[in-house]
């Protein structure tokens, strides 16, 4: 028999085939003697990084892959991961060589020696650790978003930004339906969201530089980043995806205003075919923002599920609109508050309506 499992290594993926082979040499390297997997969490790379990683799965028994097709976003990668194994311990680590593997059997250690730690977190900033060659800017960026994340974060973490740690993957399990899932920052996610505080130690490590491949982090991860703390500070009041779809609502309304003001005022045209314009093209305008960004997760791509996703998405504004007339023509009858309050219980039905058949029929899955 082999020697029970201790960890697994969970590598969220994407565009990163030229990495793969090189990560699981130096992994052997560094867990000499130790009982480990690697599971690769895929979604679905152009570059084919899922092939790369299958075809050292078939002659390495230790390597595992998980290819999701149709879906994207680091944390709920790992996520995956963290629940796809049997080891005791699981740690997180990128693909792309900037983390340096040679911690993770210290890792491994401090957790096994101590039952009461729950986690070990890869620090840039203490003693002995760096950011290697970043520059003046990034460091301000991750300077400030550590600043933002305590917020929300009680602990004295060093490095709450970091994505290198290893923690029990039982209790990664237990609180997995607490976790948002939103963007990069899955320790963060994990950290702010257990009932009770984790007990963590971290260790210094140097953030190498990419050799292979481009890092993804964009706007809209940045966007992501303030995004995942909403939900941590607000999410259970107002969810963060209604909050988005709302705000996006209310700037379809100003695009509608300005299209009836243009042809209407300006252009001349009748009432009625300047008010038809607007509506089309705020809802037009609302379908693309909320592609992009409410459900970035699941974006629909290509002309045919734009098209299709287009027309459902303006039959479901189209009945929206009727509800909206009726409950507030109807809430207007049986005299309370005057126009005001009857136009905004309209527009909050309306709302709501919108945003849970459109989640259903146009970005459903
Ligand atoms: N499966 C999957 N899906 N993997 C992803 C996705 C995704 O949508 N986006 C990025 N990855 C993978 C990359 O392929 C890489 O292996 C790893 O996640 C990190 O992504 P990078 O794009 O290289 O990010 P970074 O280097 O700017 O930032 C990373 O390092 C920081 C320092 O530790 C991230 O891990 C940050 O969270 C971390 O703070
Ligand atoms: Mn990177």
């Amino acid at each position: 028999m082999n020697a029970a499992l201790e960890l697994a290594i969970v590598i969220p993926v994407f565009n990163e085939r030229a990495n793969v082979p090189v990560l699981i040499d130096k992994l052997d390297a560094a867990l000499k003697g130790r009982a480990w997997e690697a599971i690769f969490v895929d979604d679905d790379s152009p570059d084919g990084t899922a092939d790369a990683a299958r075809e050292l799965a078939r002659i390495d028994s230790r390597v595992r892959v998980i290819q999701r097709i149709g879906r994207r976003g680091l944390s709920t990668a790992c996520i995956e991961g963290m629940c796809a194994t049997a080891a005791p311990m699981v740690a997180i680590i990128d693909g792309d060589l900037q983390h340096d593997e040679t911690l993770l059997p210290k890792m491994l250690d401090a957790l096994e020696d101590d039952a009461a730690l729950d986690l070990v977190i890869g620090s840039r900033f203490m003693e002995g650790g760096g950011t290697g060659e970043w520059d003046r800017d990034r460091v301000a960026k991750s300077a400030f978003a550590t600043r933002l994340s305590r917020q929300v974060l009680k602990a004295d973490l060093s490095d709450p930004m970091s994505g290198f740690f290893m923690i029990r993957s039982r209790i990664v399990r237990n609180l997995v339906p607490r976790l948002s899932g939103i963007g990069f920052k899955i320790l963060l996610d994990i950290m702010t969201a257990s009932p009770k505080p984790l007990r963590f130690t971290e260790l210094p490590y140097v953030f190498r530089t990419r050799e292979q491949g481009q890092s993804k982090l964009d706007h809209v991860v940045a966007l992501e980043y303030l995004i995942a703390l909403y939900d941590r500070m607000f999410g259970r009041i107002v969810p963060v995806r209604f909050a988005m779809f709302s705000v996006i609502g209310a700037l379809g309304a100003v695009v509608h205003l300005s299209v009836v003001a243009t042809l209407f005022l300006l252009a001349g045209m009748t009432f009625v075919a300047a008010t038809i314009i607007a509506a089309v093209s705020a809802m037009t305008f609302n379908f693309f923002l909320n592609n992009a960004l409410t459900y970035r997760d699941r974006r629909l791509k290509g002309a045919r599920e734009l098209i299709d996703g287009w027309i459902s998405f303006c039959i479901v504004c189209s009945v929206g609109v009727i509800a909206n007339v009726g409950v507030a023509s109807f809430s207007h009858n049986v005299e309370n508050g005057g126009w005001a309050f009857s136009s905004l219980l309209g527009i909050v039905v309306a709302a709501v309506w919108n945003f849970a058949l459109s989640s259903r029929f146009t970005w459903g899955r």
